[in-house]
């Protein structure tokens, strides 16, 4: 096990911010992450998955523990799924890839989302119609304060959108190791209700989508309007769609009777927070080094060597701007650290 001091996280943020951990491990098996948990040269210990909803705005002065636990099996298989469980430190798309081909369908909607297999149940990661909550079995995860290891199944981690309780309750106390989910392998359901999916499949003229025609088409699409964080340093939505009173919707839609919204409940709806930024003037804006992307006015983006407080600055400017004119709240997505 080989600790690295002053180290350098650029390569470990999709958004490339430059900042140092005071050390920093990566570990692949579980005898390692508990002897790096146990190591006494640090008291503070910080877990990293795929560093792909974080935004860094200074040195971490902690001990930067890199999960990277690897592995896929099918574990179980039933008259009509397969159950594959995958290690956290797998590539979430790299596994999404690894699915189809095995013809085993369910997160094809998910293609090309950054990050890793561990990271995806404690935001309930979702795109075009699918989220993590609607394939996911179970998983195990460390407690860094016994050491147990305890599997939680769908019920108990409380998924919503884009929350569950890793986010809540239990922030910091588990360490997801491994993530089970239960796939199709025949009777597919191809989810193509997304506007979106529909639209690309016709430009492609397919009628009868397979599971990898609809990962062509949701690759297609997020190519489209998502930078690519190899390219363009980012961290993909920043914000959640806020929700908000339908009262207050019907009062937005007098001055603005353009604006999105999906139902939630009765009396509730959901607005778009990319059009509440485009609308408010922020869309392609840039400021030095870093700005609001082009094409997806909900993605921040680092050009260049931006630092995370600039960052954070800009999305303080949009919270409040969006605050004045809508009189909404919009709420961060991503990890501030
Ligand atoms: N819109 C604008 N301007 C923009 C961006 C969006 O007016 O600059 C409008 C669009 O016209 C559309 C609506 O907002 O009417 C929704 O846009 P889009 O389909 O691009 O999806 P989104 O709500 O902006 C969410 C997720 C994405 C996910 C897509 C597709 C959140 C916070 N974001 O974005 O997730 O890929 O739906 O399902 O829920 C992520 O979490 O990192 C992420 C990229």
């Amino acid at each position: 096990m080989l600790i690295e001091k002053n180290f350098s996280l650029k390569n470990h943020n999709t958004f490339g911010i430059d900042v140092k951990a005071k050390a920093f491990v990566s570990v692949e098996s579980l005898e390692d992450l508990k002897a790096a948990l146990n190591t006494s040269s640090y008291e503070n210990k910080f877990i990293l998955g795929g560093g792909s909803n974080m935004l860094l705005t200074k040195n971490v002065d902690a001990l930067v523990i890199h999960i990277n636990l690897k592995g896929k099996e099918v574990v179980n298989q039933t008259k009509d799924e397969v159950h594959v469980k995958a290690y956290a430190g797998e590539n979430w798309h790299e596994f999404v890839v690894w699915c189809i081909e095995q013809n085993f369908g369910g997160i094809e909607n998910l293609s090309l989302i950054p990050g890793s297999v561990g990271a995806t149940p404690i935001q309930n990661i979702g795109a075009y119609g699918v989220e993590i909550k609607d394939v996911f079995i179970s998983c195990d995860a460390l407690n860094v304060k016994t050491g147990n290891i305890k599997t939680f199944f769908n019920e108990e981690c409380q998924f919503g959108y884009r929350e569950s309780v890793f986010k809540q309750d239990l922030k910091n106390l588990y360490i997801i190791l491994s993530v089970t989910f239960k796939l199709t392998f025949k009777n597919h359901h191809i989810k193509t209700n997304y506007g979106a999916i529909t639209t690309e499949l016709e430009r492609f003229n397919i009628e009868n989508p397979t599971i990898k025609d609809v990962s062509k088409a949701v690759i297609a699409i997020r190519e489209s309007k998502l930078p690519n964080p190899k390219e363009i340093g980012n961290s993909g939505s920043f914000f959640k769609n806020p929700i908000i009173k339908k009262s207050h919707y019907l009062k937005l839609l007098e001055n603005f009777p353009e604006i999105p919204h999906y139902a939630v409940s009765e009396s509730e709806v959901k607005v778009p927070a990319g059009w509440l930024i485009e609308h408010a003037g922020f869309k392609g804006k840039t400021f030095k080094n870093y700005g609001v992307h082009n094409k997806q006015a909900l993605v921040l983006v680092n050009y260049g060597d931006a630092s995370g407080n600039d960052i954070l600055n800009l999305a303080n400017l949009i919270q409040h701007t969006i605050n004045r004119l809508f009189g909404i709240q919009i709420e961060m997505e991503v990890n501030v650290f």
